[in-house]
């Protein structure tokens, strides 16, 4: 009992402490992408280096053509450890949920 108090006091403090950035995190904790063949591999590949709410949030501007400069972008200039043939499965999967833009 002591010990989940404390851990409440705990979580408090980071919480005050973490003033804006806690709001972020609790946002993106439930996020998740569409149901779809790929998924997990978009997820596992993508969330390497940042949030998964870069993918919905893009989608309006976004078609096949945008996603495909989009994964060759992560690989070349930020060195996303993507091969060629996940990059075509990733590719498949953003424009069958995340292609806004036809
Ligand atoms: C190796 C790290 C890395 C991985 C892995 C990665 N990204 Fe990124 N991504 C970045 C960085 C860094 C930025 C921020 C670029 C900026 O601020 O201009 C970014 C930005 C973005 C953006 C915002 C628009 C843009 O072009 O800057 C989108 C969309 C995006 N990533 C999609 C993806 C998708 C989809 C995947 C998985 C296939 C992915 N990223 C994997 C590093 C990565």
């Amino acid at each position: 009992m002591r010990g989940a108090i404390a851990a409440v006091g705990l979580l408090i403090v980071v919480g005050l402490a973490g003033g804006a950035a806690r709001i972020v995190v609790a946002a993106e904790e439930p996020m998740t992408l569409a149901d779809g063949p790929g998924r997990d591999l978009t997820i596992g590949r993508c969330i390497i280096c940042h949030s998964l709410e870069y993918i919905p949030s893009n989608a309006p501007v976004m078609n096949r053509a945008g996603w495909q400069k989009t994964i060759q972008k992560m690989k070349d200039r930020f060195g996303a450890p993507i091969t060629d043939e996940e990059s075509k499965e990733i590719l498949d999967y953003l424009d069958a949920h995340y292609s806004g833009k036809v």
